[in-house]
């Protein structure tokens, strides 16, 4: 009964996507579990490349079934899209389950993501604008629209007007903008149902039986542990759970159930959209962090912010998950660096703090205090095992394992699926 969850230990964009096509030759389910088109994992696979956003990296491996959770937002235009644009590069997309229970991102979620970042102004999330946060907010109200609802004509009336009854009062009073018309969005909707449906399933009664079956699931999280809209750097996160707790809401299976819990972490930080990141960098290594890296975002396309490595992040995604391993991500981006400082702890109106505080007026004074590691000039990106690695190299590693509080048996060297050191296999 192996179940993986594999999530992001930082703020996201850690390199899950390459890390759940590596495992998904040996998996027989991938299961997205929150989150939506928010997503952006690259995954490079000999001379392909692929962005994929809502659909699970596992896609890309023959054997195995992708599943959409109940826990996911779906936008069924970036849906069909993303199926056509695989089918087109000649993969096959067919073994793909959607749960019913999914909440569909409707256009009117979209535009009110959009209106509302616009007037929180200075003050914005920094969204990507793919109406995640509003299609939470119907979801917690009571009047979201879930895929199932596509079904049936007359329900999925009622809900529409349900949902736009508050929310064209708010965009033609307060938002200045016009209201939506009800029939208009059911059309929509109602234009992608038949698409749809092959891929519609019971899925939380498929990924149980399988894992019944001693089947290998693997449960693949987007975004990332401080972007969880309970664990994360709130306001500035996301809406959903990309913490281990979030597999089993959003897939629908017991924590029981669960036997590895694998962080995602890059060997340096990495944060897109505003709020707080102790260890940013507005100088030259944050340039060339970024320029090596190629930091930037897969969805929006903006400059991701770069920093050192936080270990008080990774202590912290150690604790709120419960993680088992690491896998160390991009760790080739830091060589040619004589020094490389690490964040040890932080530094709080004079007191030094080794945990993460919890309060965000903390946080937001948080200073890293920092510890200098001597760095390596060898290029890295052959390395197979750990023994590869220059001496200065593995003792980076062996540093960021001992202050992150789980054993790192991964090691990222290139983004290809065969550049990656593998300690301690994850199944
Ligand atoms: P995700 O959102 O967590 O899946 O990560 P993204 O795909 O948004 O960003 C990670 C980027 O790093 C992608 O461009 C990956 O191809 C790349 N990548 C992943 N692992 C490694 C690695 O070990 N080394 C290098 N150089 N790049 C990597
Ligand atoms: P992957 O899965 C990095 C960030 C946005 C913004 C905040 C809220 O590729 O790691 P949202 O649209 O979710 O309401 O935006 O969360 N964000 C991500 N940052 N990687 C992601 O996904 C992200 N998904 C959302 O930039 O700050
Ligand atoms: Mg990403």
């Amino acid at each position: 009964m192996p179940a993986l969850v594999l999530l992001g230990a930082q703020w996201g964009d850690e390199g899950k996507g390459k890390a759940t096509d590596l495992l998904g030759g040996s998996v027989d389910y991938v299961v997205r579990y929150q989150g939506g088109n928010n997503a952006g994992h690259t995954v490079v696979v000999g001379d392909q490349k692929y962005a994929l956003h809502l659909l699970p990296s596992g896609i890309l491996s023959p054997g195995c079934t992708p599943v959409i959770g109940n826990g996911v937002v779906v936008d069924p235009s970036v849906l069909l899209s993303e199926l056509s644009g695989l089918n087109e590069r000649g993969v096959d997309t067919s073994k793909l389950l959607l749960s019913g229970n999914a909440h569909i991102i409707t256009p009117y979620n979209v535009t009110v993501d959009k209106v509302t970042e616009r007037f929180l102004g200075k003050r914005k999330i920094g969204t990507t604008g793919r109406g995640i946060g509003p299609t939470y907010a119907d979801k917690i109200n009571r009047v979201g629209i879930r895929v199932q609802d596509l079904y049936d004509e007359s329900i999925l009336q009622q809900k529409v007007e349900a949902a736009l009854d508050v929310k064209n009062q708010l965009l033609t009073k307060l938002y200045n903008r016009r209201a939506i018309a009800v029939d208009q969005v059911v059309e929509e909707l109602l234009g992608y149902a038949e698409q749809i449906k092959p891929f519609v399933a019971d899925t939380v009664l498929v990924i149980n039986q399988a894992l019944e079956e001693d089947k290998v699931v693997l449960f693949e999280g987007g975004q990332g542990t401080l972007l969880d809209i309970d664990h994360g750097t709130y306001p500035f996160v996301t809406s959903s759970n990309p913490t281990a707790g979030g597999a089993c809401t959003g897939a629908g299976v017991g924590p029981t159930k669960i036997s590895r819990v694998i962080g995602i972490l890059k060997a340096y930080t990495t944060r897109v959209g505003a709020g707080p990141f102790p260890t940013e960098l507005f100088d030259e290594d944050g340039e060339a962090l970024r320029r090596i890296g190629g930091e930037r975002g897969v969805t929006t396309g903006r400059d991701r912010r770069c920093g050192w490595f936080d270990a008080v992040i990774a202590r912290y995604a150690t604790r709120v998950n419960g993680l088992t391993d690491f896998f160390l991500t991009k760790l080739d981006v830091l060589t040619g660096w004589e020094q490389i400082p690490v964040c040890v702890a932080y530094e709080i109106d004079g007191r030094r703090v080794e945990e993460l505080p919890y309060s965000q007026s903390d946080f937001h004074h948080a200073k890293p205090v920092y510890e200098t590691l001597p760095g390596w000039s060898e290029d890295i990106t052959k390395a197979k095992s750990f023994s590869d690695l220059p001496k200065n190299a593995q003792n980076y590693v062996k540093a960021l394992e001992e202050m992150s509080g789980a054993p790192i048996s991964a090691i990222g060297v290139g983004p290809g699926r065969d550049e990656t050191i593998e300690i301690k296999s994850f199944l």
